[in-house]
């Protein structure tokens, strides 16, 4: 064989075995969240990455970054937009810096009873809805995941509303949840999760609101004496993409996450209640954070304080989506 001949097989041989290598590289999804392992988002991405990694064969790899180890608030969203992260969490409480103050909604204080009631308003016409209004920022939204009802916790016992006067508490970035403090006659004080239990540590703030697998996953039992289980909000996740990578993804990969996302939900929504109400149990058994039960009469008080917080935000959710939202759940205000 002539040398000239011998080169051209042998840089094409190579072309060959580059290209087939290229073909092998997994499609790598990065899926940053702010939660800890050991809680019902956290759970539910790491099921969503074995479910996905199994049924494309490989095909994708999905990386999970927990505890705010890749982004934290205020940077995530922005992450997502330039495509340096695929997907992520966020509580919907988080989307009004990014101009889609509608999913605030969901913070107005006593709207929902219960997860069914809940799930009317995420399965429904105002889920899909928000979730149309995110493409126009170049985010798809694949799904909602739920976490469970938020209580306050102090150093100081919250038994009724007018115990909270004074006290500085660390919020989500909503609006909502900003009025629902100033209606407590508190100070409210926007924080990346990531940064709470040191601010409850040092003082910087006196209290907060989270569902119990997020107080305990995030050890806030070492920092607040008292956890009243006011149960007057929820929180709830947007699982959401880059919209770009997601329309670019091979169609038959993009079915294969979607079939993931929907067995992931499911077993998200099927694990909420149950995660909350062990970390419930857990706290309890620290003895290091007393747990305080409402009487009706006393549960009447937060809400006749929190609820008018609905009408005073009116305008920036829209009067349609809250009477939508109460249409679907009934709630009277
Ligand atoms: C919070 O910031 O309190 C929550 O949104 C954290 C989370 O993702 O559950």
């Amino acid at each position: 064989m002539k040398p000239r001949l011998i080169i051209a097989l042998v840089a094409a041989a190579s072309l060959a075995l580059a290209g087939a290598a290229i073909a092998q590289q997994p499609i790598v999804i990065k899926f940053s969240h702010v939660v800890a392992l050991d809680t019902p988002k956290g759970k539910a991405a790491e099921y969503f990455k074995k479910l996905a990694e199994e049924r494309t064969k490989g095909q994708v790899k999905i990386e999970v970054y927990p505890n705010s180890t890749l982004y934290k608030d205020g940077e995530e969203m922005e992450a997502l937009q330039l495509g340096s992260v695929q997907m992520l969490a966020p509580s919907v409480a988080k989307f009004g810096p990014l101009g889609v103050r509608e999913f605030e909604v969901f913070d107005l204080p006593y709207i929902f009873e219960d997860f069914a009631q809940l799930h009317k308003v995420t399965e429904g016409a105002v889920g899909k809805m928000l979730f149309d209004k995110l493409q126009s920022k170049g985010i798809t939204g694949l799904a909602y995941w739920d976490n469970g009802f938020k209580d306050f916790s102090a150093n100081k016992a919250l038994k009724l509303p007018a115990d909270a006067k004074g006290l500085k508490f660390r919020i989500q970035s909503s609006k909502v949840l900003d009025s629902q403090i100033r209606a407590l006659g508190g100070i409210p004080q926007i924080m990346a999760f990531s940064e709470v239990y040191q601010a409850l540590q040092t003082g910087v703030v006196d209290g907060t609101e989270n569902p119990p697998s997020n107080f305990y996953t995030q050890k806030m039992n070492e920092v607040q004496k008292y956890l009243t289980l006011t149960d007057h909000g929820v929180i709830e996740y947007a699982v959401i993409t880059n919209k770009k990578f997601w329309d670019g993804l091979p169609a038959d990969v993009r079915t294969t996450l979607e079939g993931a996302m929907k067995d992931a939900t499911k077993y998200a929504n099927d694990i909420a209640k149950e995660e909350n109400d062990k970390a419930l149990a857990a706290v309890k058994a620290t003895g290091k954070t007393e747990i305080l039960t409402l009487a009706p009469d006393a549960k009447a008080a937060w809400k006749k304080t929190l609820v008018p917080v609905h009408k005073e935000q009116e305008s920036r959710i829209s009067k349609e989506i809250i009477q939508e939202v109460y249409k679907a759940t009934g709630f009277k205000p």
